[in-house]
């Protein structure tokens, strides 16, 4: 099933969506619609500005020169982020653009990017002593057997940045109007549409709810009031009580 889910399969139905700003002048993401094993699926990228002008860049999509362009008027980017096992795809292009930038791996993804010939990176840890990591808190979601998810913490802008922790698929999302008959089966296999829902890979692979739920929890008591997900809608109702209602959470 793994070696399944890590596979990626493009066609004529991609897009891109335009660079976004999600916070001025410090936040910024841009959305990329594509064909995940014949189900379309939308991905988005976050950028966010660190004080010193830096750029860190979380879950990269599909780039190309009219996108780095867009980028390089943002800042310097200085840090690449492959969050969790499913979400270093386009690492590999990216990095080759950005040659002096740091890759941040987790620490699951070790053998895969080895085989995608990139050797050179740093395993995220939760307790990173590194610059950036002031600004921004890197946090390992435990409990899940498959993905590794790093979430991160960006204090200035009070915004936790998640890649599969949840999914709010509703119609407003790219693509989800007019879903193949493929997506519309997988939806409603893990009843994703319309309602915040831990993605299919937290369904499918967590195996200790209590190692989850107790991130969850520490999760929740941070001060942040907004949420960026990989996958679904912006900027709909309190980000805790989302986390709360996709995992069913006693504060809900
Ligand atoms: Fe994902």
């Amino acid at each position: 099933m793994v070696n399944y889910l890590s596979s990626v399969q493009t066609s004529m139905t991609e897009q891109f969506d335009k660079l976004e700003v999600f916070k001025l002048d410090t936040i910024w993401t841009i959305g990329h619609s594509l064909v995940f094993y014949g189900i379309p699926c939308h991905t988005r990228m976050t950028i966010v500005k660190l004080e010193n002008g830096d750029l860190f860049v979380h879950s990269p999509i599909k780039i190309d020169e009219n996108l780095k362009t867009e980028i390089d008027k943002l800042g310097i980017v200085k840090y690449i982020i492959a969050p969790n096992f499913l979400h270093h795809i386009f690492i590999s292009d990216f990095s080759k653009l950005y040659p002096d930038a740091e890759i941040f791996i987790s620490p699951v993804l070790k053998e895969k990017l080895e085989k995608h010939q990139i050797k050179k990176y740093i395993l995220l840890d939760d307790e990173l002593k590194l610059n950036w990591c002031d600004e921004i808190k890197p946090i390992l979601i435990k409990g899940n057997t498959m993905l590794g998810e790093f979430v991160f913490f960006h204090k200035k802008s009070k915004t936790l940045i998640v890649t599969d922790l949840i999914e709010y698929l509703t119609e407003d999302v790219k693509g989800m109007k007019d879903m193949n008959i493929m997506g519309k089966i997988f939806s409603w296999s893990f009843d994703l549409y319309g309602k915040p829902k831990p993605s299919p890979e937290f369904q499918w692979y967590t195996n200790d709810k209590i190692a989850l739920m107790d991130c969850l929890e520490n999760i929740i008591k941070l001060d942040f009031d907004s949420i960026i997900m990989s996958h679904g809608k912006l900027n709909d109702g309190d980000p805790k009580k989302l986390i709360s209602m996709a995992y069913k959470m006693k504060s809900e």
